[in-house]
């Protein structure tokens, strides 16, 4: 569904509203004959605004003004009049449609614009770094949660390290763990029984799997038991995090094959940098194409800077996450993600600026942030 705006003096009004008001694909948004009311409004990258020729006879100054909206521009004019041709350039028009043809030019234009529809395949990421205690849980869990309330679609948060902890982070009774999960899935339960075995947060399209078994982990999941767990995951959700276990295991080679996106965790301390260097320097040469560097604790005070980080890791820094205090940590011990206990937290806001981002870039026009009216404070 594109949203139409149009500047315009009535006879192009009327013929522009008339074809929007029977188009299965646009909504029209604001209507004007005023230039500076026009570029005095918000639009978004996605929107379409069209533009009468002739409110711009006027106001010559303005049309270099339309080039700095943010939307997409079409002018209606006389296509045969450099005068006007020149105007279309100068606001860098996307389009240009002579008034003769506008009904069906209009049409034509608004097919060719209308978005493709949204991804079907789920989107798969990692959380992963070689050093422990440098935030991965915290992250897994609060990005999970936010991307379940940017959208309506479903997530999934599997735990994979031994000694994982997400349980313990949301103290709720935790349904089945991933060791239960292929314990059912061996002996034959169907998938949809076994799904319905998993702990969901009521109402967020939210399903996690929390680790369980501790030391049982590593001998009871195998590399193929979990490509099982991840593809009927797959099959009911959108978004899957993955907390992974520091260290190169084979079941977190596994994960790392299966994944998209593999957001390595530092921060910036000297040991924590040596190590996640060591691990880097095999997952340039596995996973170029997955890797992004997510720096915890961004703005500590430790003495070594961001270029200093990058240089020791032969990265860039990707996303920056600042220390959130001691909320993630009162967080946790109250049983709760840190953006639902304490939302207006630095770490907090930053989380769910990242989970808007992946959501946005994954469903586009279609992102619709879920209404939760689930447990706050
Ligand atoms: N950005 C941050 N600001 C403040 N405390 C943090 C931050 N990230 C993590 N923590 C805290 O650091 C500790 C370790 O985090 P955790 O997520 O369990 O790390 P990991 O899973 O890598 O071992 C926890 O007490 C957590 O609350
Ligand atoms: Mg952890």
């Amino acid at each position: 569904m594109i949203t139409v705006h149009v500047l315009a003096q009535p006879v192009v009004m009327g013929v522009v509203s008339s074809i929007l008001g029977s188009h299965p694909d646009a909504v029209v948004g604001t209507r004007t004959n005023n230039a500076r009311e026009a570029i005095s409004l918000h639009y978004t990258a996605e929107d379409l605004l069209i533009i009468d020729d002739d409110v711009l006879l006027d106001v010559p100054g303005l049309v270099a003004s339309l080039a700095e909206l943010g939307c997409r521009k079409v002018l209606v004019g006389a296509v045969n009049n450099a005068e006007a041709a020149r105007r279309a350039l100068l606001m860098q028009a996307t389009h240009m449609i002579d008034r003769e043809h506008l009904s069906e030019e209009l049409a034509e234009i608004i097919r060719g614009l209308n978005p493709a529809p949204i991804s079907t395949k789920p989107w798969l990421a990692a959380i992963y770094s070689a050093k422990g205690g440098v935030g991965k849980s915290t992250i897994a869990l609060n990005l999970a949660w936010a991307l379940a309330l940017q959208s309506e679609q479903k997530v999934a948060l599997l735990d994979i390290d031994p000694l994982g902890d997400i349980g313990a982070m949301i103290q709720e009774n935790p349904g089945a763990t991933i060791i239960d999960l292929v314990e059912e899935l061996s002996s034959g339960l169907a998938e949809d029984k076994a799904l319905l075995s998993l702990y969901q947060v009521k109402g967020l399209g939210l399903t996690v799997v929390p680790a369980g078994g501790f030391a049982r982990l590593d001998q009871d999941v195998h590399p193929d038991d979990l490509e099982k767990v991840l593809a009927v995951l797959k099959g009911s959700h959108d978004y899957l995090v993955l907390d992974l276990a520091s260290g190169l295991t084979d079941l977190n080679l596994a994960a790392l094959d299966a994944v998209e996106k593999i957001f390595v965790v530092a921060s910036p301390e000297r040991v924590a940098l040596m190590t996640v260097r060591r691990s880097l320097d095999i997952f340039r040469r596995l996973y170029p194409a997955k890797l992004e560097l997510i720096l915890n604790r961004a703005d500590s005070d430790t003495g070594i800077e961001e270029q200093e980080v990058e240089e020791a890791l032969g990265i860039p820094i990707h996303y920056r996450f600042p220390s959130g205090g001691s909320a993630p940590a009162r967080a946790a011990n109250r049983g709760k993600p840190l953006i639902l206990a304490d939302s207006r937290n630095s770490l907090s806001r930053a989380l769910v600026e990242v989970a808007q981002k992946i959501v946005g870039a994954r469903e586009g026009v279609h992102r619709r942030p879920r209404h939760w009216f689930g447990r706050g404070g």
